[in-house]
């Protein structure tokens, strides 16, 4: 692996977006990251360089096969000008493990961390500092041997792109519908549920369409055996307040083990509120609902942070959550993580970053 990181501005700024246009990942900034990789060489080349289309064989193995993953986490600007980063050690650990499901190379978890600082450096002017916003990062990896036999790439390509960016739901922190899926699965046991890669995201975009023309923003997903436990709901990890208890299901392999669900579980357990990890069966869940023990539930996601749920269409049943209000848990919760991400809050657990 070679070190050395090379840097070429860009002769030319693009405009920037006014924070109430931002929505999510539509703009880009004016630079990247782009490192490559070949089996005799290992990861070499890295090199910050002006935002730019990449040229790519068409029988790249990434078009044909998916042999790629992902990451996403977000920076910061304090008050007092900071740039902060939000545990991004531990999304670069997360890459690694995705790599090695998908029998892509590892890549140096430190030097990884050193070129996003200098890269979030070098287009700093573009973290928006207005209430909500942050600038989204996405790391990624792509195989592009070309070649159409199955088989592992002996060439890919990291890259790392960056995206001013408000809240990731229309809703915002404000209640989502949400429809319980009971015919697609997500992820099966010794699949790849637990990686960051595309076709997780891929093959959930059906059921994702039916319930979004059904007025639902998003899907509860059942496990994939019995379809009967509680896994993700869209793109994030969720969690239950259940008779002034939270519940969260127990990372099981088909589950991705987030770091905004880490946080959230670690920050409860933090101010003394009681919070487990468990197999929760969606009956169990409706008769909670049923018999008003049901409190509170919530999404949880880099992206969104907390996306609380103020509805869930079960079969027949219908699950008003809260009246349909955010919860007061669920407030507390985004408002401290948010505020420990932005540097208005204290951070006793050192998580926060600074470039
Ligand atoms: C997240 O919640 O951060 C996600 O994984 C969603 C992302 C795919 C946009």
């Amino acid at each position: 692996m070679t070190n050395n990181l090379e840097i070429t501005l860009s002769t030319s700024k693009k405009t920037k977006p006014q924070p109430d246009q931002l929505g999510f990942g539509k703009y880009f900034t004016d630079h990247m990251f782009i490192m490559d990789y070949a089996t005799e060489q290992g990861w070499h080349s890295p090199r910050i360089v002006p935002y730019q289309p990449i040229t790519l064989d068409p029988a790249a193995k990434v078009f044909h096969y998916g042999q790629t993953v992902f990451e996403g986490l977000k920076a910061y600007r304090t008050s007092d000008n900071r740039i902060l980063l939000f545990r991004p050690g531990k999304n670069f650990e997360r890459l690694n493990h995705s790599n090695n499901r998908l029998s892509i190379p590892p890549i140096d978890e430190n030097f990884l961390l050193d070129a996003l600082k200098k890269l979030v450096e070098v287009d700093q002017d573009w973290i928006p500092s207005a209430e909500g916003t942050s600038l989204y990062i996405r790391p990624f990896i792509i195989s592009t041997e070309a070649a159409l036999g199955v088989a592992p790439s002996h060439n890919y390509q990291f890259m790392i792109i960056l995206s001013p960016v408000g809240s990731y739901y229309a809703e915002g922190i404000h209640p989502v519908k949400i429809n319980v899926e009971n015919h697609f699965v997500r992820a099966v046991p010794g699949g790849t549920g637990a990686a960051k890669t595309a076709g997780n995201y891929a093959a959930g975009l059906k059921a994702q369409e039916v319930a979004s023309d059904r007025g639902y923003s998003q899907v509860l997903w059942l496990d994939g055996v019995e379809r009967k436990y509680i896994e993700e709901v869209g793109s994030m990890n969720v969690f239950f307040k259940i008779n002034g208890e939270v519940v969260t299901p127990v990372l099981n392999g088909s589950i991705l083990d987030g770091i905004t669900r880490n946080s959230v579980i670690t920050l409860l357990k933090h101010w003394g509120v009681p919070v487990v990890e468990r197999k929760l069966a969606i009956d169990e869940l409706y008769n909670s609902y049923v018999n008003g023990t049901l409190e509170e539930a919530f999404g949880t996601g880099t992206a969104a942070v907390i996306s609380p749920i103020g509805e869930l269409f079960w079969d027949t049943h219908q699950m008003k959550i809260n009246q349909g209000q955010t919860g007061e848990l669920s407030k507390r919760v985004y408002d401290t993580l948010t505020g420990i991400q932005n540097g208005t809050v204290a951070d006793p657990f050192g998580w926060v970053v600074e470039v």
